[in-house]
């Protein structure tokens, strides 16, 4: 198997702070930040929510997986979208980039945090409770497979879970041949 990268790899749910956790490990490292979904609407020229509608899911899933391929091996944080992890070949590629990060949050947290955004074509339904509280369930395995260190971000405001981060991964590094050296 090729050399594992280093950079850090956040995983999870929507509204489980990503980007804001990567705009904080970025404040503190300096490391570029490679953010999958922006990736895709700039080179699509078009924001998630058309992508999903004038394309469809699989063509956006599609352009994920490129994405992700495309992203180089230098030391960043990349920020993936809720849904990476559903391809087997994208959590491989991660494994590649670096350490994966699984932001964690509960039903309860994640619907509170969505419901002051309208731009997750996903969670556009008359229930996005019950759409959350499914896709959870099909997913908080996956995430839990390929996370190599888990943050519990309920109680924890994005410059926090980059500390706990920031504190583990040495941890980490410590036990494993993991690539991230602080
Ligand atoms: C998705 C999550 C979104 C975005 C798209 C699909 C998902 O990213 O990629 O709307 O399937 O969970 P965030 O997790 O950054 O909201």
């Amino acid at each position: 198997m090729a050399e594992r990268g280093e950079a850090i790899v956040l995983i999870g749910f929507m509204g489980t702070g990503k980007s804001a956790t990567a705009a904080e490990l970025c404040l503190r490292t300096g490391l570029p930040i490679f953010d999958i979904d922006a990736m895709v609407a700039a080179k699509l020229k078009s924001p998630i929510t058309r992508i999903f509608e004038t394309l469809g899911e699989e063509a956006f899933r599609d352009e994920e997986t490129s994405a992700l391929g495309s992203i180089p091996r230098v030391r960043s944080v990349v920020v993936t979208g809720g849904g990476c992890v559903l391809r087997s070949a994208n959590v491989e590629l991660m494994r590649q980039l670096g350490t994966i990060v699984w932001l964690q949050a509960d039903e309860e947290t994640i619907f509170r945090r969505t419901a002051e955004r309208n731009d997750r074509p996903l969670l556009r339904s008359d229930n996005p409770r019950e759409r959350i509280a499914k896709l959870l369930a099909a997913r908080e395995d996956l995430y839990r497979d390929a996370a190599e260190i888990s943050i519990d971000t309920r109680t924890r405001t994005p410059r926090d879970v980059a500390d706990a981060v920031l504190a583990e991964l040495p941890r980490l590094a410590a036990t494993q041949s993991v690539g991230y050296s602080p």
